[in-house]
């Protein structure tokens, strides 16, 4: 068999655990694990493209498609969908010739034992040549043109009534790859990814923060293997650097897995009292290998951040980090299944957690220390709304956000929202104790 053909096939293999008939699918980046490894390098990347392409523009395909079906596609045939929502992204969304991609797909029909649909795909692609995604995009409604669960348009549209196209178009994008160098090696791997032939710009806001191009499987960068560089987004690389505590203090990162900011934390602080809490225990593994691919050292504790009694050792902390569970709208680019599993009820359920948080870890902080709370969120509930109702509540809160950039105005904290080609929606508030 082809290898092309291979990957196709897994393409539609995933996607039927990833976007199920039913609507209750598995993660994007769990079922693509699964498969990875029967793939060649080549496979995986037309396999990936294709499970994160029908994911990115999944209302926009089955949008278009649906105008040309006389009747829906039986969810017993659920596979033959994939295939069409594959084969319609490939022609519209991938630079390879339309022939061939017609061509290919009803032999993935046959291959999945459905030759019955061997000839509709054909004439459905070969209809699909004669449009393209900006005139498809044209006939539907905004949420269906941006791929966007229509709750979270209306929540988009609601919170950002000015840029809630735009915002919603850069959640169709890919985001670019963006490392964090570890301070002290700065210097020397900005030459050697440069010699490695990668194109590195430096990230405006992260000291730290570089965009790498072309995306490149990180194992294999200079200084990955030696710790000297993580995988971190640029937003995400704003908050540890938020503190500015002297180095030997006692800090806590209180939502750590999988220990991005943990890494970080204590390569800003080296001489800190660093403890790493999460909930997961299976997560906080992570933050083990995280620590020990880095080279340094944090006490790692199992527990719920809204009850510090099952954990909390009795000693206050001078900082603390709240890089609390949310919606992750803000990374919609990166994990795009995101927008067809989560739903509206969850935002309800996100920011009551949010909130025992906040309450519960404030009193274990010192007087004169610091909090830092931060979301991947660009939903404002999570966000500004909730640090203003935190404020409302502790009168011996106070905030202190230094604002280097904001892509909206808000009351308090730093509201940032996904840039074409630059960092993803994040939202970040430093607060003080009296
Ligand atoms: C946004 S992620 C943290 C990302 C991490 N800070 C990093 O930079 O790699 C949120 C984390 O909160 C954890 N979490 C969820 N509920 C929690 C709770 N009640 N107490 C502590 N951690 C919790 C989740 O397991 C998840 O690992």
């Amino acid at each position: 068999m082809a290898n092309v053909d291979r990957a196709r096939l897994a393409a539609v293999n995933i996607l039927q655990q990833v976007l199920p008939a039913d609507g209750n699918g598995r993660s994007l980046r769990d079922a693509i694990a699964r498969q990875r490894a029967t793939l060649t390098p080549s496979e995986r990347g037309l396999m990936m493209d294709l499970c994160y392409g029908v994911c990115r523009h999944y209302s926009l395909l089955s949008g278009w498609l649906e105008g040309q079906m006389d009747k829906p596609i039986r969810s017993s045939a659920w596979a033959v969908q994939l295939v069409l929502l594959c084969g319609l992204h490939e022609l519209w969304f991938s630079r390879r010739p339309h022939h061939a991609v017609v061509n290919s797909w009803p032999d993935v029909c046959r291959s999945i034992k459905a030759q019955w649909a061997a000839g509709l795909t054909n004439a459905v692609l070969r209809k699909a040549t004669a449009v393209n995604e900006v005139n498809v995009r044209n006939g539907l409604s905004p949420a269906q043109a941006y791929s966007m669960p229509p709750w979270l348009w209306q929540a988009l549209e609601r919170a950002w009534p000015e840029q809630a196209a735009t915002i919603a178009e850069s959640l169709c994008d890919t985001a670019p790859l963006t490392v964090r160098l570890r301070p002290d090696a700065a210097v020397q791997l900005d030459e050697a990814l440069r010699s490695a032939g990668l194109t590195v710009t430096p990230c405006p806001f992260a000291e730290f923060g570089r965009n790498i191009f072309p995306a490149h499987n990180v194992t294999e960068l200079p200084g990955f293997n030696q710790g000297q560089l993580s995988v971190q987004d640029e937003a995400a690389q704003l908050p540890a650097a938020l503190f500015d505590q002297p180095n030997t203090q006692r800090i806590l990162d209180a939502c750590a897995a999988p220990g991005g900011k943990t890494g970080q934390l204590a390569e800003l602080f080296p001489d800190a009292e660093l403890s790493a809490l999460d909930v997961d225990g299976k997560r906080l593994k992570h933050v083990e290998d995280t620590c020990q691919r880095l080279g340094i050292r944090a006490t790692l504790l199992t527990g719920d951040a809204s009850e510090p009694s099952q954990w909390w050792d009795g000693v206050q902390y001078d900082a603390v980090l709240m890089d609390v569970p949310c919606s992750a709208t803000g990374i919609i680019r990166r994990q795009p299944d995101l927008k067809w599993h989560r739903r509206e009820s969850d935002i309800a359920v996100l920011c009551g957690l949010q909130s025992r948080m906040l309450d519960a870890i404030w009193p274990l902080i010192k007087s004169g220390g610091t909090m830092v709370y931060a979301t991947c969120s660009i939903l404002p509930e999570e966000n500004a709304q909730q640090i203003s109702a935190f404020l409302a509540r502790q009168p011996d809160a106070q905030e202190d956000t230094p604002v280097l950039v904001r892509s909206v105005e808000t009351d308090v904290g730093c509201q940032l929202l996904p840039q074409p080609g630059g960092h993803d929606g994040f939202f970040f508030a430093r607060l003080r104790k009296l």
